[in-house]
């Protein structure tokens, strides 16, 4: 398995989580749940919670500076911005106008819309503008405070979503076929009601009816996203693997989107992964959307030349897969 010319390898890596944590016991005393169903139907023992001053900016901002760090350069260095995120700091302008500012960069910055997908799909853009010309260094950041949609007494997704953010700095490469590999994009639109949250855009601008109504919470229909993710995980997977010439028994890591630990086994096992290579920290995080892919590549024990297997899915519905080779770091 090779790459074209030019490449995108990722030269480091950050994550920032806020100190607070939310125990499955204290969610217990807020809704009619129990640790015993939330761990059995997810996974989820905890997850963290921005504390008033930690905003999407200043978690992406962190995991940003951290990831320049390990990558060994300074923020001059960097030429693009690409933020992922489901819950920007406001409206307008961009959540990475405020993460570009925070880190002193300069060059292009963006957001990229695609929910539990969008690191993926922001990994992917960069790394398509690095392979391309024109730009050398990518900082690539997916960080959300899905505590700040979430209504407080909706047990459906007060046990599920989390904050945080994960960053990687990718740099162009002549010389090594590390970086992305092959890709898959996707969305289908028609499932957008699956997973939105309505009130405060266009179609429904904020007012004190949608706030009566709650309409400015996340809403979700659980059974319908988790019958659809496994199916998207393995189809996206599937079809990157091939794009690559690679088989499932290349990849040395299997990270995927940490939703829920069934969706993870479930997509596992029909993909052929073991266990041993399936990274999950859905347990400590919960759903982390567009952070959870970089706060579990973080966290797996990667070597250089390990062939990585990205997959998320999301609001949209979204999903987007990539194969990812390791460098050295
Ligand atoms: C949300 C999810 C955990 C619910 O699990 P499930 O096994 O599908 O459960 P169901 O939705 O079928 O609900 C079963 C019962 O548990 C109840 N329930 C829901 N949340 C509960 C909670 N936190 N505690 C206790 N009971 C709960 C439901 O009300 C339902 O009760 P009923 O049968 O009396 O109506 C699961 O659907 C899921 O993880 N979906 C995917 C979510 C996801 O990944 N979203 C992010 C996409 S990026």
């Amino acid at each position: 398995v090779s790459a074209a010319t030019a490449t995108a390898a990722v030269t480091g890596i950050g994550t920032a989580l806020p100190e607070q944590r939310l125990t499955n016991a204290e969610l217990e005393a807020r809704v009619d749940t129990s640790d015993e169903w939330i761990v059995e139907r997810t996974g989820i023992r905890e997850r963290r919670v921005a504390a008033p001053d930690e905003t999407t900016a200043t978690l992406g901002a962190a995991a940003g500076a951290a990831a320049i760090k390990d990558a060994g350069l300074v923020p001059d260095q960097i030429d693009l911005l690409v933020l992922a995120t489901a819950t920007p700091e406001q409206p307008v302008p961009s959540t990475s106008a405020f993460v570009q500012d925070a880190l002193g960069l300069r060059g292009g910055a963006f957001d990229v819309g695609a929910a539990c997908a969008g690191f993926v799909y922001a990994m992917v853009t960069a790394s398509a503008l690095i392979t391309t010309g024109g730009v050398d260094t990518a900082l690539v950041v997916g960080s959300e405070t899905l505590t700040r949609i979430v209504d407080p007494n909706d047990r459906g997704t007060v046990v599920i979503f989390g904050d945080g953010a994960g960053a990687v700095v990718l740099q162009r490469s002549d010389t090594d076929d590390t970086g992305l590999l092959a890709w898959d994009l996707g969305c289908d639109g028609s499932a957008a009601a699956l997973l939105q949250v309505r009130a405060g855009g266009s179609r429904l601008p904020t007012s004190a009816q949608t706030v009566a109504d709650g309409a400015h919470w996340l809403h979700m229909e659980g059974r319908e996203v988790f019958r659809r993710a496994v199916r998207v995980v393995v189809e996206s997977s599937t079809r990157t693997l091939a794009k690559a010439g690679a088989t499932v028994d290349d990849v040395d890591w299997f990270v995927p989107h940490q939703a829920n630990r069934r969706i993870i086994d479930a997509a596992a096992r029909r993909l052929g992964v073991p266990t041993e290579k399936v990274v999950v920290n859905v347990d400590r995080y919960g759903n982390t959307s567009a952070a959870s892919i970089p706060l579990a590549l973080a966290e797996a024990p990667l070597k250089e030349g390990d062939l990585v297997l990205l997959s998320g899915f999301g609001a949209g519905m979204t999903w987007a897969s990539a194969l990812l080779r390791w460098g050295e770091r």
